[in-house]
């Protein structure tokens, strides 16, 4: 195997030994099976690539001070596909046979799994899309669903220190009954122009405001947000945002830290009244927030005037990572260890 600097990992695509595959054909899944190859062979009028017939999730193993490989929050993502599934009638998968999946390409390629010492983890992606062939807008009738693995080290290079993000009020993400709740690739297209708009400009990523009225927070392209003021930890409560996973469990580590949790529609000006921001997610962890600017109306809401993550965001983030690498006890059996 080539030489992988495991602490220097970015998050980015190293192919590994195997993916694991589970075809919908003639009205039942199949078993599943063993690949080798990074390539799917495919009709050119698969669903999945006219009509964005395509659904993915993301979880991570992470390796333990005892060895162990823990996987985290399993079960979450197995449901949150099947509700990705429904919203663009894609043939649902069982939760089973998505666990099953996970777990063998995540053990058939254990020695990806990034050493604890390195602070990086294995990024599991499993997807699910049409494959049958259709020209006029209908679902299909053959699916494939695959697991491939990746090693990974942070999303944000900074990793744990603040970034900036920007509010571009000429774009939307998702529709407000549209598919901003469910984890389908076309979210994610149309997240990409105001994405590389936001880098040029030297942010991070973009807070998206709700598409109607243009006047509460949603979340980012690739994270939830969330926002601290004393005790309390403050989510955006929206039609049109993924139910995050990771913002789940900070709501129940804040609430165990003795915090109040509040889920609501958040105006954006009242950003001027919290003392921290954060991006969270699988993929982002925890990205502490430095400042939001509002681009069109020139405001700006700093979080982090000394580059250093505020206290809370700290706490909740050593806290999630403690239970994901085995340190902290998983009260809430979280964790699947292998
Ligand atoms: N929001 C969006 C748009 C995402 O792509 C993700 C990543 O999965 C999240 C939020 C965070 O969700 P989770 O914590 O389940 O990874
Ligand atoms: C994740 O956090 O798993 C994501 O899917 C975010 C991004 C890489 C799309």
């Amino acid at each position: 195997m080539e030489t992988i600097n495991w602490s220097d990992l970015s998050f980015s695509y190293i192919p590994t030994d195997y993916n694991v595959r589970c075809y919908w054909r003639n009205g039942e899944w199949g078993e599943l099976e063993v690949s080798s190859s990074e390539y799917i062979p495919m009709h050119m009028a698969a669903t999945c690539l006219h009509y964005g017939q395509e659904a993915f999730e993301g979880l991570k193993a992470f390796k333990g001070k005892d060895g162990k490989i823990r996987i985290f929050r399993l079960d979450e993502n197995a449901k949150r596909l099947q509700s990705s599934c429904d919203s663009i009638l894609m043939q649902r998968l069982p939760v089973e046979k998505f666990k099953e999946a996970v777990i063998k390409a995540v053990k058939l390629n254990e020695r990806f799994v990034p050493p604890y010492e390195s602070g990086a983890s294995l990024y599991i992606r499993p997807l699910l899309v049409g494959t049958g062939a259709r020209v006029g807008v209908n679902p299909a009738d053959e699916y494939l669903f695959l697991v491939f693995v990746t090693p990974v080290g942070p999303y944000f290079k900074t990793g744990f220190k603040p970034t900036d993000v920007c509010i571009l009020r000429e774009f939307d993400r998702a529709a407000p009954q549209g598919t901003g709740n469910v984890k389908v690739g076309g979210n994610y297209a149309a997240s990409l122009r105001s994405g590389a708009i936001a880098h040029e400009k030297g942010y991070t990523a973009v807070l998206f405001l709700d598409s109607k009225e243009k006047k509460y927070l949603d979340e980012c392209g690739p994270a939830n947000f969330f926002l601290i003021k004393g005790n309390q930890y403050v989510t955006p409560a929206s039609n049109s945002i993924l139910p995050s996973i990771t913002n789940k469990s900070l709501m129940q580590i804040a609430e165990d830290m003795g915090m109040e949790v509040v889920r609501r529609r958040i105006e954006v000006d009242e950003l001027a009244h919290f003392e921290e921001a954060g991006e969270c997610g699988t993929a982002a962890v925890i990205s502490p927030v430095g400042k939001v600017d509002d681009i069109d109306t020139g405001k700006s809401y700093v979080f982090s005037k000394d580059g250093q993550p505020g206290k809370v965001c700290e706490q909740l983030y050593k806290t999630l990572r403690g239970i994901q690498y085995g340190d902290i006890e998983d009260k809430y059996g979280w964790v699947t260890v292998l």
